[in-house]
């Protein structure tokens, strides 16, 4: 085996797979994928520039930054804060059933999984983007701890929302995703799945690490 693997992570809205990519990558050395905010970016750009955009997705420029924040640019512009307005939120399940939209986005992403070393998260990375990735992890908690976790982090933010207006956000954001024509979210038939709802993000990474580990000794 190649001394680097690929790590695709999936789950439902808010179940920690961009928090634990990221540590996950930094401790591994591994470049870590935000797909989610990829389709972000693409939603913000049919918002601000109407939905012809989507007629010609070859001049959508979109980059992350290589440090650790891993800033995201449309276009050579910083948008990470623009992506997680309400409006996008609103927005992006229904941009990302668009089959010309995933498959610009998707090949991106194997372009930049191709030379392994990749912690790549979203919706359909175990299934469509990455199906031979050697490490598939499927993320899930329940729809209450997933909103309360994001409670916490929009009260951070200054944002003024409240726990049950967050609850159906996600709901029907799962729903919409789980039930797309296009690769769909569900979890792969080799995908490993970790309950997080009574997990800390240390016993998540840690569980993840000494997976990765196991498979780069070729156990
Ligand atoms: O962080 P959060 O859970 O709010 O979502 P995200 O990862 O930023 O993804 C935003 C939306 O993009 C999802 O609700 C999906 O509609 C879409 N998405 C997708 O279709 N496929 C992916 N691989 C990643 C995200
Ligand atoms: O990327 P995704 O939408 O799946 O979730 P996230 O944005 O990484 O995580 C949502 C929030 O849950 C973050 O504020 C994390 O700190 C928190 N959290 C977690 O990710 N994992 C736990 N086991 C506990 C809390």
């Amino acid at each position: 085996m190649n001394n680097k693997i690929n790590i695709a992570i999936d789950g439902p809205a808010a179940a920690g797979k961009s928090t634990i990519s990221k540590r996950v990558a930094e401790r591994l050395g591994y470049v870590y994928i935000d797909t989610g905010a990829m389709y972000r970016a693409v939603t913000l750009h049919v918002l601000n520039s109407g939905r012809e955009v989507m007629e010609n997705l070859n001049d959508v420029d979109i980059r992350f930054s290589n440090d650790a924040h891993r800033s995201i640019y449309l276009n050579g512009a910083d948008i990470s804060s623009e992506i997680r307005s309400p409006e996008v939120t609103e927005n992006v399940s229904a941009i990302s059933s668009i089959q010309s939209v995933r498959e610009y986005l998707v090949q991106m992403q194997r372009v930049i999984a191709a030379d392994k070393g990749v912690v790549m998260d979203g919706r359909d990375i175990g299934t469509t983007v990455l199906p031979d990735a050697e490490l598939k992890i499927y993320m899930k908690a329940s729809p209450e701890i997933r909103a309360k976790r994001r409670l916490e982090e929009e009260q951070e933010r200054g944002v003024d929302v409240d726990l049950s207006t967050l609850i159906q956000q996600i709901i029907r954001r799962d729903d919409l995703d789980m039930t797309r024509e296009i690769s769909p979210l569900r979890k792969a038939d080799d995908a490993i799945l970790l309950d997080t709802s009574h997990m800390n993000i240390e016993e998540v990474e840690n569980n993840i690490i000494r997976m990765a580990e196991e498979l780069l000794r070729g156990e």
